[in-house]
């Protein structure tokens, strides 16, 4: 959040820590505000925002009306006070709040180390206030110097930045949201409408590519050449129980429909198209040639279930075990195998038990996980992050597709890289989850089916790993009795269940032998009444047998389990929702759980 208000306006640290109480679920490992007093004050504090302001001189701080502001979820460096923004240049003439992941940061550190500037955290942001002030040192405006700071890096970002006497606030976008807020006694920007719905509903949305310059009675927006740009102001209608939730009903249906920009930000700057290469730079050498086990506890295993079938895919000796039976299961592990635990939470006791005992074997461990800092990172020997953002929805969704798409890069990068087409692939799946996003039948679907005795997922290969999540999700949500089969196993037992009572939902993608087989396990549960949802890419003649359909745009195998899931998502929440369910806290369940 930033803030330029009038002599008469309130006080900046006031909006500021309003505003960051309205944000604090976009991440609350560390919260801070920099101000533009008489001289630029920076406070910092690691943990909740309760934190911050507990050890905020706030009295001193009253009489300021230049401010920025931030809570953090961890991306480059863990938790901590150093790490918590705003971050600033070695003299405190610069003050920075950033979201999002410079890439090029470790070039840029590396420039600015041996130019003599020393750093303070281990985060990707600090090299934004140096660079700042380089330019200034140069004798560069402030509005220059924080241009040519932007210039410079690359990836995403929302950046706003405050500069030692300068009234004016700086702030640019790359591909992370940024939102100006125009009032009648100031100007406000901020990841999200929430921060300042208080004290104005007229909002101007900034895009990619685009500058902003806030005063006290004016804001202006330039493209990347200075270019004025005379931008639609807009009145938002915001309900302040929609906070946080950005207009959705659920955070899970939020998170569901985030997943497009979870999957880029875990994409980014980790593939390369022409040279098939993957490059995951926290990975320290990667030639392993042993066996390869994946741990996970719940939805992460079944992602963990995804990533052994890629490897094997690929050659390679993989399997993938529920973490809460790796002991019991007696799984030989030793110094030549390679043990990778799956968690969003980094936190799952099972995945940490097991893991520790990988580790007591003498095996490598790699933890593959959505949260900086957390145990998981620090039991295992290397850490792979899913970069999917926070997650409040106790039923995981874009996690697991960050998970499966990370564990696709991580599989391809044991094995040498990925294909050209493989890596096309993976990148176009973003946008295909969008265009499900956009088309989906699932609530119509949902509609149509709920209040059914059961709800059976079939699919096979790939797809496998998909039914068992589309009915983990089912029960999670609706409390409903949901079970997800391998399709061939149908025929050995389940089928006993199936009634013109119990929907069968089947994941069939592609026109090769599995989707061939899966149809004939189709036709099994077709000929005993039952109705059938099919999730397909329209490939085969699936949709032949199919009482209702959910497409999903054509794509390999890997990327369809991606994005066939979605669909499954939409359907559980759509009957959830019908029915009335605590979608976001399940009853029984909790987000991470640190008990075995
Ligand atoms: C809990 C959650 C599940 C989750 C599992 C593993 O049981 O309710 O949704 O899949 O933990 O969590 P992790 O953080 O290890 O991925």
């Amino acid at each position: 959040i930033g803030y330029v208000g009038g002599e008469d306006g309130p006080d900046a640290i006031d909006v500021l820590l309003n505003g960051l109480s309205q944000l604090e679920y976009r991440g609350y490992d560390s919260a801070g505000v920099g101000l533009a007093n008489a001289s630029l004050s920076v406070h910092k504090a690691e943990g909740e925002l309760s934190k911050l302001r507990s050890v905020l001189p706030t009295e001193s701080l009253r009489g300021g009306h230049t401010g920025i502001g931030h809570t953090r979820w961890s991306t480059h460096g863990p938790p901590s006070n150093a790490n918590a923004h705003p971050h600033t240049d070695e003299d405190d003439r610069v003050a920075v709040v950033h979201n999002g992941i410079v890439e090029n940061y470790q070039a840029l550190r590396d420039e600015l180390v041996d130019a003599g500037v020393s750093f303070e955290s281990e985060t990707d942001t600090e090299v934004i206030p140096h660079l700042i002030a380089d330019s200034l040192e140069a004798g560069d405006d402030p509005e220059c110097a924080f241009r040519r700071a932007i210039d410079r890096i690359e990836g995403s970002y929302a950046i706003a930045a405050v500069v030692d006497g300068v009234d004016d606030l700086f702030a640019a976008r790359n591909e992370s949201p940024l939102v100006v807020g125009v009032g009648d006694d100031g100007h406000y920007l901020a990841s999200d409408v929430p921060a300042f719905i208080d004290h104005t509903d007229r909002v101007v949305y900034v895009d990619d590519g685009e500058f902003v310059r806030l005063s006290a009675t004016d804001y202006r927006i330039t493209d990347a050449d200075g270019t004025v740009l005379e931008k639609p102001v807009e009145t938002v209608d915001w309900d302040a129980e929609d906070t946080g939730k950005s207009g959705y009903d659920h955070y899970m249906l939020k998170e569901i429909h985030e997943q497009p920009t979870a999957l880029r930000q875990c994409l980014r700057g980790r593939v390369d198209e022409l040279a098939g290469e993957i490059t995951l730079t926290e990975l320290s050498e990667l030639d392993h040639d042993g066996p390869i086990q994946f741990v996970a506890c719940g939805t992460s295993y079944h992602a963990a279930l995804h990533a052994a079938t890629v490897c094997r895919e690929r050659g390679l000796h993989a399997n993938a075990y529920v973490a809460s039976e790796y002991a019991a299961d007696r799984i030989p592990v030793g110094p030549e195998t390679l043990v990778i635990g799956v968690t969003q939470s980094g936190e799952t006791a099972d995945t940490l038990r097991a893991l520790r005992e990988a580790n007591r074997a003498g095996a490598r461990t790699i933890g593959v996980t959505n949260t900086v800092g957390s145990s998981a990172t620090r039991v295992c020997d290397d850490v792979l992050y899913i970069r999917a953002g926070p997650e409040i929805g106790v039923a995981a969704t874009k996690t697991f597709a960050s998970q499966q798409i990370a564990l696709t890069l991580l599989a391809g990068q044991l094995n040498g890289g990925l294909s050209y087409d493989a890596i096309e692939a993976l990148r176009s799946v973003p946008d295909q989850v969008q265009t499900v996003l956009d088309t989906s039948r699932a609530k119509t679907v949902a509609e149509e089916l709920v209040g059914s005795d059961a709800f059976l997922f079939i699919g096979r290969g790939l797809a496998y790993p998909v039914a068992l999540e589309g009915a983990l999700k089912f029960k999670e949500i609706t409390y409903e009795h949901a079970e997800g089969f391998a399709a061939g196993e149908l025929k050995h037992g389940p089928l006993a269940l199936v009634t013109d009572e119990t929907p069968v939902f089947a994941v069939v993608t592609g026109d090769g032998e599995t989707a061939r087989k899966t149809i004939s396990n189709i036709k099994e549960v077709e000929a005993r009444n039952a109705p059938v949802v099919v999730v397909t890419d329209g490939c085969s003649e699936a949709e032949r047998y199919a009482d209702y359909v959910l497409e999903i745009p054509e794509t390999d195998d890997i990327g369809a389990a991606v994005v066939a899931n979605v669909q499954l998502q939409l359907v559980s929440y759509w009957v959830a929702n019908r029915m009335g369910r605590s979608i976001d806290k399940p009853r029984n369940l909790a987000k991470s759980v640190t008990v075995d």
